[in-house]
C-alpha cells in the first residue's frame, strides 16, 4: 500500500468510534466515522429512514426525533438530529417516527393527521408529529399559540400549517375535524367538449 494508502487508513482509523444508541427500545452497536450525526446513523446506519435530512442544519425540523436520558420515564423531548453528534447520543434513549405508534396501533398524533388531512407531500411530517407529541405528553391541552410556538421549528413548504394545527387540537381532544362535504364534480359545459382547430402558425 502506498504511504498514501497509510495515512488515510491510519486517518479513518483515528476518526472512527465505536458507539452504542438505543433506538425505539432497541439496543445497537455501531462503528461510525467520528462526526457521524445522529441522523445518520438513524437513516444510514440502522435504515430508520422515517426521520427526514432536510436542510442537515438545523432550520427545517424534519429530523426531529424525541430523547430522554436513558431509563427516565415518558418519551422525551424533542431534539434536532441533524446537529446531534451519534456519539452525543449514547446516553439517551431515542424515539423515531418508526417507534410512536403502540401495540395498540397509531399514536393519536398519528391517527389525528390523517383524520385531518394535515398532510400532502409528507416530508415535514414526522418531525412535525413528533414536535406534537412532546408537546402533547408535557402539555395535554395546549392553546393555538403553544401548539404555534412548540410546531414553529418544523417548516412545511406544502399544508399552509392551518390542518397541522387542527390535527393537534383533534389529538388533544379539544375539537373534532372540521367536516367538508365532497364537492361534486361539474359536468364539462359544451364548448369544452368541442375540439378547437389548430390554427396554422405562418411565419
Ligand atoms: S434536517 Fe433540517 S433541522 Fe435537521
Ligand atoms: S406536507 Fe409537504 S412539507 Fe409539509
Amino acid at each position: 500500500m502506498s504511504r498514501r494508502g497509510d495515512w488515510l487508513t491510519d486517518f479513518r482509523v483515528r476518526n472512527t468510534a465505536s458507539i452504542r444508541l438505543r433506538v425505539n427500545g432497541e439496543e445497537h452497536a455501531l462503528t461510525v466515522p467520528s462526526q457521524r450525526t445522529l441522523l445518520e446513523a438513524l437513516r444510514y446506519d440502522l435504515g430508520l429512514t422515517g426521520s427526514k435530512q432536510g436542510c442537515d442544519k438545523g432550520d427545517c425540523g424534519a429530523c426531529t426525533v424525541l430523547a430522554r436520558p436513558r431509563g427516565a420515564p415518558g418519551r422525551g423531548e424533542a431534539i434536532l438530529a441533524c446537529i446531534t453528534l451519534a456519539q452525543d447520543a449514547q446516553d439517551l434513549e431515542v424515539v423515531t417516527i418508526e417507534g410512536l405508534a403502540g401495540p395498540g396501533g397509531l399514536d393519536p398524533i398519528q391517527r389525528a393527521f390523517a383524520d385531518c388531512g394535515a398532510l400532502q407531500c409528507g416530508f415535514c411530517q414526522p418531525g412535525m408529529m413528533l414536535s406534537a407529541r412532546a408537546l402533547l405528553d408535557k402539555n395535554p391541552t395546549p392553546t393555538l399559540p403553544q401548539i404555534q410556538d412548540a410546531l414553529s421549528g418544523n417548516l412545511c413548504r406544502c399544508t399552509g400549517y392551518t390542518k397541522i394545527y387542527e390535527a393537534v387540537q383533534v389529538a388533544a381532544g379539544l375539537r373534532v375535524p372540521t367536516h367538508r362535504a365532497p364537492v361534486p364534480s361539474e359536468r364539462a359545459g359544451p364548448s369544452d367538449s368541442k375540439a378547437h382547430a389548430v390554427k396554422e402558425i405562418v411565419p
